[in-house]
């Protein structure tokens, strides 16, 4: 732990006292967690590190007890990434869980747990020919429906899926909405945060705002919505100072994105930018107004 008296200089490059102002400083309320947070950072985590992380942060119990998965059923997880879902839903009964993502790297650390009943496909998730259609008891897709814009494609991308679910089939899909969206944060860092969903949704990237669309997508899609829940993220939503180890995530989150960093005109900006955000995450008045929603819906 470093002491505030050392001038340990931060991921910027300047000491800490010129970047933070002093009446910000009064609001945090572990200074040396963010000190450690920011030194820790600068060792590169790896990936498998990082799900490890956030899978505690998310109440991922919450909607899985509520998600039909009975003994020997087949499960579709669609963009399982490390694969900690598809372990989950294997460990409450299910006989098959087949993972598909794209990233060869994710799939290479889940196919290390070398667990009984997975089978991991890479494929991009628009094209399941190697899938038996109405085969399958359920799909589980956390995280991954805000990658297919604008809405009308994820619309789309729900009614092919549902070609894969059993007519008795059941769908449960797990968004955010809103990312970005703290305070306390200037007027200006909002604005280029609006700026930048805009960009992604435009460019056909991501949609910060699809968590709050899932409802009227699956009910688009042909699905009947059972359950609609927010969930409790201790990283991604609530109110009050983040542990240290959220910032943590939370800094590796902006290395990663690149397109954010291009929203500002210089690479000091946005190193001000994530300064002050995660700043704000410690600060005693932090609120998130992010949201998890989790959906539970069935075929027919
Ligand atoms: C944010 S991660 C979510 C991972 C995991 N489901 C979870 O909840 O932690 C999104 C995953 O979807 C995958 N993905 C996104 N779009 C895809 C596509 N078109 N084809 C295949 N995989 C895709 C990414 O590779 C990534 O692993």
């Amino acid at each position: 732990m470093i002491g505030r008296t050392q001038q340990t200089k931060d991921f910027t490059g300047k000491t800490p006292s010129t970047n933070i102002r002093k009446h910000e400083r009064s609001k945090l309320q572990n200074w040396n967690d963010l000190f450690f947070a920011q030194r820790y950072c600068r060792l590169v985590m790896s990936l498998e590190e990082q799900y490890r992380r956030q899978y505690q942060w998310r109440d991922w119990k919450n909607v899985l007890d509520r998600c039909p998965i009975v003994s020997g059923s087949r499960i579709l997880d669609l963009g399982c990434a490390v694969g900690d879902i598809s372990e989950e839903i294997l460990r409450r009964g299910a006989h098959e869980v087949v993972g598909v993502d794209g990233n060869a790297s994710l799939l290479e650390i889940a196919r290390s747990k070398c667990l009984e009943g997975l089978t991991l496909i890479e494929s991009d998730l628009n094209t399941l020919e190697m899938l038996d259609k109405q085969s399958f008891d359920g799909i589980w897709c956390s995280f991954t429906i805000a990658y297919f814009t604008p809405a009308s494609k994820a619309s789309e991308i729900l009614q092919y899926w549902k070609t894969f679910l059993k007519p008795t089939g059941w769908i449960c899909l797990v968004e955010m909405s809103d990312l970005l969206n703290h305070d306390p944060m200037s007027q200006e860092h909002h604005e280029v945060i609006e700026n930048f969903y805009e960009d992604a949704y435009e460019g056909g990237r991501y949609d910060f705002k699809a968590g709050g669309k899932l409802r009227s997508l699956l009910q688009e899609s042909g699905f009947n919505v059972i359950e609609d829940l927010i969930l409790k993220d201790d990283e991604l939503s609530g109110t009050g100072p983040v542990s240290s180890d959220v910032v943590v995530a939370w800094q590796q989150r902006f290395r990663r994105m690149g397109k954010l960093q291009d929203m500002f005109s210089s690479k000091d900006l946005y190193e001000q930018f994530v300064q002050s955000f995660l700043l704000s995450l410690q600060s005693l008045d932090h609120i998130s107004h992010c949201v998890v929603h989790a959906l539970l819906a069935s075929s027919s």
